[in-house]
């Protein structure tokens, strides 16, 4: 019987756990206590982030002839955020209670106490929002927080040099238009892509990886015709429900929620929030909004450089306009792990029952695709098994495990999401053959050694 752990209440507890304890996330700079809302991924779980960025790129750059990448900086001339909107409107409502000191979002607060925040409300304080959920005391009004974070360029800290950590990678892709034009021979319509770091100064940041001040991004700006955006609209959506389905994140889910008017971001015209029903509730995992032509308007007028495309067949300069899906990278991995993370029943070695802990990722996302186990550490195993392990690592990611039991040695593979599992036993010399071992159904096959190549290509699915 699958007993799938999904939407228990501790589910959030065990992923932080077992992630920790397996090499996929640690608490960042632990040895000193940590540092707010901060996590490194470790050897295992950089392999599945890597893996996230590396089918994504796959899948919406390689796979397609409309879309190209770049890799922009950081740090950006501050005239940017000025230009996009982001100095003015980058802001989440705070209030402070005047007792405790403890710093809230004014419309998470609403939302805690079932009353649906519109962020329009939010230039008053509203009336519901007096006392300190946490102690009671009296709140402040609410004020604009701006999220970007400050530093200072060069070594004279002042007003003229100032800078800003980029709070999306979006406005690269806005900025570097003409270059990307002027260079590169795109079609129309056609979408530029990057992944890449972003910094938010979040005033409540928490649920794990969730919410964080330092994240990754993987955005796509699509370059349209005004008259063509509901049908581009319903390309991203359809695109974007197909990359969930790759991922194993199950649609039942997911939740497509339309942002109301009063809500959207001030340059968009349409967004939908494509929310996740997280362990720890229900939250946006990626976003898809119709920037129209607000970004290179702005920057073509604050600039002063013109950021126009001719239009194919009249040769007509025009401003396009813009479908933005985004993705955020750690909560891919997130869904992507509570998606994965199943217990069920399995038998033991002296014929009882156990429950085991699998990760069922898909195989493109697993860090490593098969585990090479040698079941004793007496030669000639380890010899057998090394060179088993080096003749797979040219095709496929292996990792390589002779210590304790291979019952343990299994159960770690299945926590870390490893597909195979190749066993080289006492047999292995007479019949140059090994057991292969399914992490799904945990059914063993004998392989010759000669045919893992071939057995592998056919076996994992990309
Ligand atoms: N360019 C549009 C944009 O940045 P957004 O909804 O603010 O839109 C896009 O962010 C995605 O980035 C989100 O859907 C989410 O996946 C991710 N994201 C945003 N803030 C985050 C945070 N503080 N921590 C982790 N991921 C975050």
């Amino acid at each position: 019987m699958t007993q799938k752990a999904k939407g228990q209440e501790n589910l959030m507890e065990k992923l932080v756990s077992l992630t920790k304890q397996r090499g996929f996330i640690f608490p960042s700079s632990e040895i000193y206590g940590g540092f707010a809302n901060t996590w490194d991924y470790g050897p295992i779980g950089v392999e599945l982030k890597n893996n996230v960025k590396r089918k994504w790129w796959r899948r919406f750059v390689h796979q397609r002839d409309d879309i190209v990448g770049i890799d922009a900086s950081i740090l950006m001339n501050p005239r940017v955020w000025e230009a996009s909107g982001h100095l003015e409107n980058f802001t989440d409502p705070l209030v402070d209670c005047k007792k405790c000191r403890k710093r809230f979002r004014a419309d998470h607060l609403l939302a805690a106490a079932g009353i649906k925040p519109e962020l329009g409300r939010m230039k008053e304080t509203p009336k519901e929002l007096t006392k300190c959920p946490e102690c009671g005391g009296d709140l402040t009004a609410v004020r604009k927080f701006n999220l970007m974070f400050r530093t200072f360029v060069g070594p004279v800290e002042d007003e003229t040099s100032v800078a800003y950590l980029r709070p999306e990678t979006a406005q690269a892709m806005f900025v570097d238009f003409k270059n990307v034009v002027d260079s590169t021979r795109t079609g129309f319509p056609f979408g530029i892509a990057q992944v890449g770091k972003a910094f938010r100064n979040e005033i409540t940041p928490g649920n794990f990886t969730f919410r964080t001040r330092e994240f990754e991004q993987m955005e796509i700006e699509y370059f349209i015709k005004e008259k063509d955006w509901r049908k581009y609209f319903e390309h991203w959506l359809a695109e974007m429900k197909s990359w969930l389905d790759s991922l194993g994140i199950p649609q039942k889910d997911i939740v497509y929620r339309e942002i109301g008017k009063d809500e959207l971001a001030h340059y968009s015209k349409r967004t939908i929030d494509i929310d996740y029903k997280f362990p720890f509730g229900t939250d946006e995992l990626y976003g898809l909004a119709y920037r129209t032509d607000f970004d290179l308007r702005r920057h073509a007028e604050k600039s002063g450089v013109e950021l126009t495309f001719p239009d194919p067949v009249t040769g007509e300069k025009f401003v396009p306009h813009v479908i933005e899906p985004t993705w955020g990278v750690d909560r891919t991995v997130l869904a992507v792990l509570a998606a994965a993370y199943t217990e069920e029943e399995a038998p033991t070695a002296d014929g009882g029952k156990e429950t085991r802990v699998v990760l069922k990722l898909p195989h493109d996302l697993a860090p490593y695709q098969l585990a090479v186990l040698p079941l004793s550490k007496k030669e000639p195993l380890i010899a057998i098994a090394k060179s088993i392990a080096k003749d797979c690592r040219q095709q496929f990611s292996v990792n390589y495990d002779e210590t304790q039991s291979i019952g343990r040695r299994y159960r770690r593979q299945d926590e870390i999401g490893t597909p195979y599992c190749v066993t080289v036993d006492f047999e292995t010399e007479k019949d140059q053959a090994v057991t292969v071992r399914d992490r799904d159904t945990m059914k063993q096959e004998r392989i010759k050694s000669s045919e893992l190549i071939d057995y592998f290509k056919t076996k994992l699915k990309f």
